[in-house]
């Protein structure tokens, strides 16, 4: 199984153990970043195995592979030679190092090594040549690549298994930064020996990095197995997503083995080869692909070909793609609650905006019968949105303030005024609410909009956005695993 490995960043020696001990748990081996170290320090390294019980790699990174040491080479390997002797498990070699004297050192104190080569500009596209050792001592080879787009992540995954397959030398493969986080997390998959994690109080600073926390409360690190499903979050950016929180809380408390995965993405056309690749069950697509992965899909339902978004992908039992849209279902259902209705027959409504979630929302109103109005900044595309669903379309300004009193009956408000950088803006700031509307904004972050605030002040009755976020992620875990979300 794929070990977790903490790298230690801290000055100093004493700082590092206490480092260890807030993860203890977490963790399997650590790496000690001596280049990182106060110079003070670095006659106490020698002692620092004894110190702990956890296996220790000793590494001295230079500048140009990332590190801090600014010392010259013969004494990063003088300093090296005499810390070797304290009983390390492992110690990093870079693969261009020419070090026989260290290599006989590691033999005889039984320290396993690492051959490693980093690159932080991208993905090699010979990195499968790369990832050879053709020395003679027996090493675990070790690369960092930084991959700046889902073509350099596709060559990274692929690379990992084709090493995996191939199954001659223990290897390490990830990749730094946002694109490369789910090799960080998928390391068992990816047949790396280990993966790489920092202190969630001390970050290590190498980007990409997941706690050692995280690793194992939110991903469930140690229980991804050959035959884990994986499902993924796509879309840029991803890193704020809130979705792994739930799918995964959702995976351990049904005893479901699967993990969910943010995978930032700049070209679905990638994600989607990439899937093939690690056999990835099920997405979740956010902005700005829920248009662009339709077509990519073979089987777009109803829901997705009518709204032109797509929230939601999933494979049926041949593998092939269905698209849906998951949206709709999760603003309705909180509104319905709230309303304490199961129709909106008879109910004028307001949507405030034209785009994709406006969409989403015309959509699902209009199957419960409400009789909708569309505002919108843009009256040309109020109108195009009203036109296809048949509804009324006007201006989002004064001039319509008597439209907005006319569709009360319930307030949706689907722009993205009213969210950071937008906060400060009230799409509604025209209109006086009276105090008998019901005001739903679908935004989550914040909790409170300026919108909400305002009509909460006037009496109105008033939801949020976050638990349409839960509703639509109950409704894909279900579709995703075939149980009910709890
Ligand atoms: P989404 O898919 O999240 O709905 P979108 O398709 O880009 O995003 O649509 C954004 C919506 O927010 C549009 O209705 C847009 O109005 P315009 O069509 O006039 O651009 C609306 N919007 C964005 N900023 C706004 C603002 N400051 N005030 C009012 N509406 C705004």
């Amino acid at each position: 199984m794929a070990k977790i490995c903490l790298v230690l960043t801290a000055p100093s020696i004493k700082e590092n153990l206490e480092i260890i001990k807030r993860n203890r748990e977490y963790i399997d081996i650590v790496e000690l970043r001596t280049d990182l170290l106060d110079r003070d320090q670095y006659n106490l390294v020698s002692q620092f195995p004894t110190l702990t019980e956890v296996p220790v790699i000793l590494t001295c990174r230079k500048m140009e592979d990332g590190g801090k040491w600014d010392s010259s080479e013969k004494k990063r390997l003088d300093s090296l030679g005499q810390w070797i002797d304290g009983g390390f498990s492992y110690v990093d070699l870079e693969m261009d190092l020419y070090a026989p004297v260290l290599e006989e050192k590691a033999l005889i104190s039984k320290t396993l090594i690492i051959r490693s080569f980093h690159n932080f500009k991208g993905v090699p596209v010979n990195l499968f040549e790369k990832m050879q050792w053709d020395g003679d001592s027996q090493v675990i080879v070790k690369g960092a690549v930084y991959p700046q787009s889902s073509e350099d992540l596709y060559t990274l995954i692929d690379t990992a298994l084709k090493l995996k397959e191939k199954g001659d030398c223990p290897f390490i493969l990830l990749g730094m930064g946002d694109f490369g986080f789910p090799t960080r997390i998928l390391a068992e998959k990816m047949g790396s020996y280990l993966t790489f994690c920092s202190d969630s109080a001390a970050p290590s600073g190498a980007p990409g990095h997941c706690s050692a926390e995280d690793l194992n409360l939110i991903y469930h690190f140690r229980d991804i197995s050959e035959n884990t499903v994986i499902n993924t979050i796509i879309g840029n950016p991803v890193s704020q997503s809130k979705s792994p929180h739930i799918h995964n809380e959702g995976y351990i408390n049904n005893q479901i083995d699967a993990v969910y995965v943010p995978f930032l993405t700049d070209f679905p056309q990638w994600y989607m080869k990439m899937s093939d690749l690690l056999q990835i069950n099920a997405s979740s697509v956010t902005i700005p692909f829920k248009s662009e992965i339709i077509p990519l899909t073979d089987f777009p339902d109803k829901a997705v070909r009518q709204i032109g978004a797509s929230n939601t992908i999933y494979r049926n039992s041949e593998g092939k793609w269905l698209s849906t849209n998951t949206d709709t279902k999760g603003l309705i259902i909180p509104l319905l609650k709230f309303l304490k209705t199961d129709s909106l027959k008879g109910f004028k409504v307001s949507v405030i905006g034209a785009g994709g979630a406006a969409r989403a929302a015309v959509f699902a109103l209009k199957e419960l019968g409400a009789d909708i109005a569309v505002f919108n900044r843009t009256l040309s595309k109020a109108e195009e949105l009203a036109g296809e669903f048949d509804c009324a379309a006007y201006s989002l300004d004064k001039s319509s303030s008597d439209k907005v009193k006319e569709f009360s009956s319930v307030i949706i408000q689907t722009t993205n005024a009213g969210m950071p950088p937008l906060e400060k803006i009230n799409p509604l700031g025209f209109y006086s609410f009276s105090g008998d509307e019901v005001v739903y904004d679908i935004i989550y972050k914040p909790a409170e909009t300026l919108l909400m605030r305002k009509a909460g002040e006037a009496g109105c009755r008033v939801l949020g956005g976050y638990t349409m976020l839960q509703e639509q992620a109950y409704v894909q875990f279900k579709l995703f695993t075939g149980v009910d979300y709890k």
